[in-house]
């Protein structure tokens, strides 16, 4: 089933969100629900707080970028609880886009490199290293599961220039996406 995505100016993607216990009900179809979403939307990747839920999970599927990462055997992952354990190696720029913030940019660096403590959708405990492009969305995505967002990275004065385009949208009605969404129209 396909989600709506929590747009922008919804609370629930500024919330630091609580730990997934592994008798959560319907988890495996919550999974498959994202994934779904995340696919019908063309993400590589999808949190838990952008289909409303205040929840330490995340899927990924950065298939579509194999020609970035060859390294990269499995693709499709599921991310429950996890924590960076520690980021290092140079920091590289990248333009980083969000399916709850449509249209709009912004170059974030990030470090290179980062080992991640999560549990698998079985909740298999596991410790891995990650580096390059599949690093980069799991960095993003793992922000969304503190409440920030991309656009808390860029530069003040494009904060606001984007801020205030995301502000018109939002009280214009003027936030047409390809995939159901949850509006927050200012009244
Ligand atoms: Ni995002």
């Amino acid at each position: 089933m396909i989600l709506p995505i929590y747009l922008y100016g919804n609370p629930v993607l500024r919330k630091v969100t609580q730990k997934v216990k592994p008798d959560y009900a319907n988890l495996a179809e919550l999974i498959d629900n994202m994934f779904e979403t995340m696919n019908h939307a063309e993400g590589v990747g999808l949190a838990a707080p952008q289909v409303g839920l205040d929840l330490q999970l995340f899927v990924v599927d950065s298939s579509k970028f194999k020609d970035k990462d060859p390294s990269i055997k499995n693709h499709k992952r599921v991310f429950i609880n996890p924590h960076i354990v520690e980021e290092w190696g140079e920091p590289w720029s990248y333009s980083e886009g969000c399916l709850s913030i449509p249209y709009l940019y912004g170059d974030v660096t990030r470090k290179a490199e980062l080992r991640l403590r999560y549990q698998d959708e079985h909740f298999q405990e596991k410790t891995e290293t990650f580096d390059g492009f599949f690093a980069r969305v799991i960095q993003h995505e793992y922000d969304h599961l503190q409440g920030k967002l991309f656009i808390d990275y860029l530069p003040l004065l494009q904060r606001n220039l984007i801020g205030k385009k995301l502000e018109r949208m939002m009280t214009e009605g003027k936030y047409e996406v390809d995939y159901p969404a949850h509006f927050l129209h200012k009244k």
